[in-house]
């Protein structure tokens, strides 16, 4: 599919993201291993997270979606054998966090996945997970499609070269089922929602600094969880309103975890005008409401422990840079290599397709602002950030963008389009 965006004049209103694409993934896996019923409000009901629920399925765990609830009756920690392959689609979250829960399986199960899967790189969780005792066949030793045989685990002190919340996740997962405290060390704070949620399910994780010590549990309870807005959703009206001239948007009930708010510290820095009113706490995670207006935004150097905060609003953040006076500079970003799309790659490509002066680097981009873009015929590559990003280059840009397989938005965002039009 193709969808032609036209320039806007501003963007005005009151609206609600979709649920959080982490904690939705989460919450469907934790949910499946804990005892007893499971309801989820605000579940994301985009591609990736219904590839955990048709994985979750596939492993003998009944999961029930309607409109306004997911109700998991848990199997408990010990799932059934699938008698097929699973198929994460295009979900990097989905297979590298049940191969944590399918490292304490005494059976074997073959995951694959689409195109874009196929070349994200797994070594990084075979690694952690085969010290622990799994036994893991892949391509390449890196690559899906990947076999699993897990058993009895041992605990194991793992320093992560990496700092990267899929793997943190995976190897926490899988401790529940070790015979021993294992301990994790992070390089920098990655998101920390599975550290969350498994507490609120249960579990025992313990966290200093940059250090998580994960103790095994016999089981874990089923909670009731309310998913709230997903600030990787909001960051493309977070820098629309800033940049789309007269624009007054504000974005309901979004989650704004620490580990998570980079996005809304660079726009801030940028001096872009960002109130966070009605503070909650929900299920361990803070929300809140995002207010942000029109600002002048200046270039700035995005650099170090910032990044995994970041991480996915990098491709937006260089459409802000874009229309910032002086360069923005984006370093120690070389993970966006390989994300949904080489993202370092694609963006460039893209943004320069539009007039952009954006230079791609070893590990990110260099932008000169010149506050113009033009209308150009942009493509995808099938990675939904990259389509969302695009679409506000476009709402900024002089005459028609056309960008080509623009549906992928669908995989975090369903509703996209509609929710641009509303504003
Ligand atoms: C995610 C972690 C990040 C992020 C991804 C979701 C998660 O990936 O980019 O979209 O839910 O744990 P990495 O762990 O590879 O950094």
């Amino acid at each position: 599919m193709e969808i032609q965006i036209n320039a806007k004049k501003s963007l005005m209103g009151l609206i609600k993201v979709p649920g959080d694409k982490s904690i939705s993934h989460r919450a469907i896996m934790i949910g499946s291993i804990a005892e007893g019923i499971t309801e989820i409000e605000g579940f994301l009901r985009g591609q990736d997270c219904l590839s955990t629920i048709e994985c979750m399925r596939k492993l003998g765990v009944d999961i029930d979606l309607n409109e306004k609830l997911v109700k998991i009756k848990g199997k408990g920690l010990y799932l059934k054998e699938s008698n097929s392959i699973l198929d994460v689609g295009n979900s990097g979250t989905t297979l590298r966090l049940i191969m944590g829960i399918l490292a304490g399986q005494n059976f074997e199960t073959t995951l694959t996945g689409d195109e874009s899967i196929k070349k994200r790189p797994m070594g990084r969780i075979i690694k952690p997970l085969s010290m622990m005792g799994a036994d893991i066949k892949s391509r390449e030793n890196n690559f899906a499609p990947i076999r699993i045989r897990g058993g009895k685990l041992k605990g194991i002190n793992y320093k992560m070269p990496i700092a990267s919340a899929q793997v943190k996740s995976c190897i926490m997962l899988a401790s529940l089922y070790a015979d021993k405290k294992t301990l994790i060390e992070e390089p920098y704070p990655s998101r920390n929602h599975s550290e969350l949620m498994l507490n609120c399910f249960g579990a025992d994780i313990k966290v200093d600094k940059n250090i998580i010590s994960c103790y095994p549990v016999s089981k874990l309870y089923g909670q009731k969880i309310s998913v709230p807005g997903d600030i990787s959703s909001a960051a493309y009206f977070i820098v629309a309103s800033s940049i789309v001239p007269g624009s007054d948007v504000t974005i309901t009930g979004v989650n704004i975890n620490p580990t998570r708010t980079g996005i809304i510290d660079v726009i801030q820095k940028m001096g872009g005008n960002i109130k966070i009113s009605n503070r909650k706490i929900i299920n361990n995670e803070p929300v809140a409401d995002i207010t942000v207006k029109t600002s002048s935004l200046k270039g700035i150097e995005i650099s170090g422990e910032i990044i995994p905060r970041l991480i996915d609003e990098i491709p937006i953040i260089a459409v802000a840079a874009v229309f910032a006076d002086g360069t923005t500079v984006i370093k120690n970003a070389e993970e966006l290599k390989v994300k949904e799309s080489n993202r370092i790659k694609t963006m460039t490509r893209e943004l320069k397709k539009m007039g952009a002066d954006i230079i791609e680097t070893e590990d990110g981009m260099i932008i000169n602002g010149t506050h113009c873009l033009s209308g150009a015929e942009v493509e995808s590559y099938n990675d939904h950030r990259v389509a969302m990003s695009l679409s506000i280059a476009g709402i900024m840009a002089e005459g028609k963008t056309i960008i080509k397989n623009a549906e992928c938005v669908d995989i975090s965002y369903p509703g996209f389009y509609d929710t641009l039009n509303k504003l």
